[in-house]
Order: structure tokens, then sequence, then C-alpha cells
């Protein structure tokens, strides 16, 4: 059986709705608590289902994890298990955040590789390279990735790239590290300087979180904290471009405007009216949008993951838009299914050309990964008539009551359970 929202196009959308803790934050938060031997409580956790996936990893690892509704308690005992080969780490491809703390916990490390990616090839060299400047052997061996370090010492790192995931696997490999260890080009993301908070908490010494250069002094252990999620800026995002893409009014909690700084300057550009406060903001758009190009980058630009949205409303916008993708190589496939939409799109390389045209035009589309998933129920919102989205499986990853902060919002939308019809 197979899940699938059938959407019927054409409601504004208005009204309030709340955002919990960010997905990208919470899954390193967990896997953090590997570093401490006790029970550490992480409260605003979103209800998706990466929660009880990375639950089971980290129970394969020997924790006990209770999730209790948006709070989640870790147990770790004081050795946990460094083989994180089996079937639960492949499954999804975030818990190679367990890497760092592991390496740094137990001297060793496997961790089983996930497979293909919709959104483009997601090496590990730059996690690899840093483990090994902190004195960590590594290689990749049967499927897993392989760590190794009787003893973990500061070193000076310089990223190629800002990667997310390699700066989350240093951080946490170098908080219990012998010295100082300086990360330059690190990633600038907020679910950074969050997972840094928590580190800070459970007693390790970083200083510059949220800025390129992190300078970590490892201490010999740390302890269990109480640490709450920061607010998932995608998610509030998604929301913004779903209030400006059907001329509606939406006002959205639980998130700092400062996180998404640029898109909603973006909306802003393309006639919508903002307005910010200290934990939230208001989207409200009176008018057909106005074409604006787009360039994906790491923070503070333009989030990747918002970038199926900024196709959706440039779609249907007054004039060309421009979208460039510089992060992952493979994400226009999104603009497959958008044609299907009757979207008048041309992908070039990383660029993408959107003429925008009036309305989009209802049919069946298949979600490849989260972010496309949501990009194009909002695009079903705005076509005329009703449009199936099948493949949710990947929307329930990262959206929690989607189908149910829609209706409430005014989205004529429902799930609905087929049984799976094999395509040849
Ligand atoms: C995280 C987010 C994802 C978001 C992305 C960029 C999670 C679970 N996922 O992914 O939603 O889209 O950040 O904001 O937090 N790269 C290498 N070598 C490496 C590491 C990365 O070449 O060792 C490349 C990747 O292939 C990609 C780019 O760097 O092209 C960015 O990847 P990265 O920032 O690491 O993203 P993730 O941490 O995988």
């Amino acid at each position: 059986m197979k899940d699938q929202f059938v959407v019927n196009g054409g409601a504004r959308l208005s009204g309030q709705v709340r955002v919990g803790g960010a997905k990208n934050s919470v899954l390193k938060l967990m896997a953090a608590a590997l570093l401490a031997e006790g029970t550490t409580t992480l409260t605003n956790c979103p209800r998706i289902l990466d929660v009880p996936l990375m639950q089971k990893v980290l129970e394969g690892l020997g924790c006990d994890v209770e999730v209790d509704g948006e709070t989640v308690r870790i147990t770790t005992p004081a050795r946990p298990s460094h083989d994180a080969s089996f079937e639960a780490v492949r499954q999804f491809r975030a818990s190679v955040c367990v890497l760092g703390p592991l390496t740094s916990r137990c001297g060793r490390a496997v961790v089983a590789l996930p497979g293909g990616d919709a959104i483009g090839s997601r090496p590990l060299d730059m996690h690899q390279s840093g483990l090994e400047k902190l004195g960590a052997k590594t290689r990749i061996e049967h499927g897993a990735v392989v760590a190794e370090a009787d003893e973990l010492h500061g070193a000076e790192i310089h990223l190629d790239f800002p990667s997310v995931g390699a700066t989350e696997n240093i951080l946490t490999a170098a908080v219990l590290a012998q010295g100082r260890t300086v990360l330059d080009n690190a990633a600038r993301e907020p679910e950074i300087a969050d997972l840094c908070d928590m580190l800070v908490s459970m007693g390790a010494q970083i200083s510059g979180a949220g800025s390129s250069t992190i300078v970590i002094d490892g201490v010999e252990s740390l302890h269990p904290t109480e640490h709450r999620v920061v607010g998932d800026r995608i998610v509030a995002g998604t929301w913004a471009y779903a209030a400006a893409m059907t001329r509606g009014d939406i006002t959205v909690g639980g998130i700092s405007p400062r996180h998404l700084h640029l898109p909603l300057e973006k909306l802003k550009i393309a006639g919508a009216e903002v307005e910010t406060y200290e934990n939230g903001f208001r989207v409200r758009m009176e008018r057909r949008p106005l074409a604006t190009d787009y360039q994906t980058l790491p923070f503070p630009g333009f989030p990747t993951d918002l970038q199926p949205m900024a196709i959706g409303i440039s779609a249907i916008a007054e004039g060309t838009s421009v979208i460039t993708e510089n992060v992952f190589e493979a994400r226009f496939r999104f603009v497959d299914e958008m044609l299907r939409l009757g979207a008048d799109a041309t992908v070039d390389g990383h660029h993408v050309v959107l003429r925008g045209i009036e309305g989009l035009s209802s049919t069946d589309v298949w979600s490849s990964d989260i972010r496309a998933g949501a990009g194009l129920v909002l695009a079903a919102l705005v076509a005329d008539g009703t449009t199936t989205v099948h493949d949710v499986h990947h929307i329930d990853r990262g959206y929690p009551d989607f189908v149910e902060n829609l209706a409430r919002l005014g989205a004529d939308i429902r799930r609905e359970r087929v049984e799976e019809q094999p395509i040849y």
C-alpha cells in the first residue's frame, strides 16, 4: 500500500501555522547525544518519520531512546557500540552524522553508506579528510565508511566547500580531541549553530559558531544536557511560498525570520507584503507574482532545499526567471514533473529558465525527494482541477501534519491509501 495526496487547486491559503523543530537539526542533535554517558533530552522535536528512523540507529548502537510527542530522551551507555553497519543506517542518508561522535567516543566507527540519492552524488571526501586531519585513518570498506583513531588531536582544517555534514562530523569529533581545532570555511547554517549550542551546554568549548571559522578546544568528557531544537526554516519557508503562490495570507510562528532573510526578501521582490516578528513572520500576496531570479548557495544564500518552491512560484510568475542550482547537481529532476503540470521550463546545465504562465494544469505527479514532493504540492494548489501527488512517503519524512495544516489553511487536499501499481 502507498499513500498519495489528492489536491483540488484554486484555494487561497490563509491563517496561522506553527513550525516545529528542524529535521536537519534534530537528527544531528540525537547523534550528538552519543558523546555523553547518561540521558540527554531534546524538546521541540518534529513528528516526522526520520526521528523514529534515527531512534532505530541509536538503539542499534546501544542507546535507549524514548520518543514522547515532541520530546526525545536518549540514554547513552558508558560504552556505545562503534558498529553502525546495520540496515537501519543504510536506509537514510542523515545517519552518517553518527560518524563524528562514534570516532571521538569509541576510537572506531563503521557506518553503512546509503544508496544513490535523487538530488545528486553525495560523496564523503570532506568528512573523511577532516577526520584524517584530526588523526583518524579512514577508508570505505564493504559498503561502509570506517574511521579509526587511537587518539584524536586538534588541527587546522580548511573545507573546500562549506559542507553541512562535514562541518557537523568534524565538530562532533573535535570536541573530544586533544587541543585546539580551527575549522575554516565551515558551514554557517542555523542548524550548525544549534548543534554548537547543544555541544556547549554539554561542556564543549566552541567559539565562532554560525561564522565560517569555528574554534574548538577539546575537553576530556562531555555531560548530558537538555536542549530545544531550533525551528525548521525550510518548513517555514515552504509556508511562505505557499502564501505567495496561492495569493494568500499566512502567519508562521516558531521560527526566527533571520534564518529566512533571503527567501523573504525574494518574496518581497515578487510582490508579497512581508512582516517579521521576533519568532515568526506574515506573508500576504494580493497579485500575480513577478518573475525573480534565484541562485542556491550555502547559508546565508538561498537554500537549495527551497529551490523547488522558487521554481514553483516562477512557473506562474509574470515574466521570465532564471534559477541556478549551485549545491546539488541533479536537483532539477523536479522540473520534469513541473513540465507535466504545464510549466514552460528549459533546463541548461545547472540553470533552469522559466517563462511564467497564468496557471498550471492538473495531472498525476511523482515526488522524488522531500523538498521536491512539497514543491509539487504547492504547484498542485495553483493548478486547475485535481492533481494526484504520488510517493508522498518522501514528504512525510520532513513535513509533520502537512495535509492537516494545509487543510486548516483552506486547501482542498486529502491523503489516500492505494495499492501500489508497478511501473514497467
Ligand atoms: C544537508 C541537508 C540538506 C541540505 C544540504 C545543503 C541534512 C540531513 N541535510 O545535507 O537538506 O540540502 O545540507 O544545505 O542536514 N559534498 C562533497 N563532499 C563531502 C560533502 C559534501 O562533495 O564530503 C558536496 C555534496 O555532494 C553537495 C554539497 O557538497 O554537492 C553540499 O553538501 P552538504 O552541505 O554536505 O549537504 P548535506 O550535509 O549532505
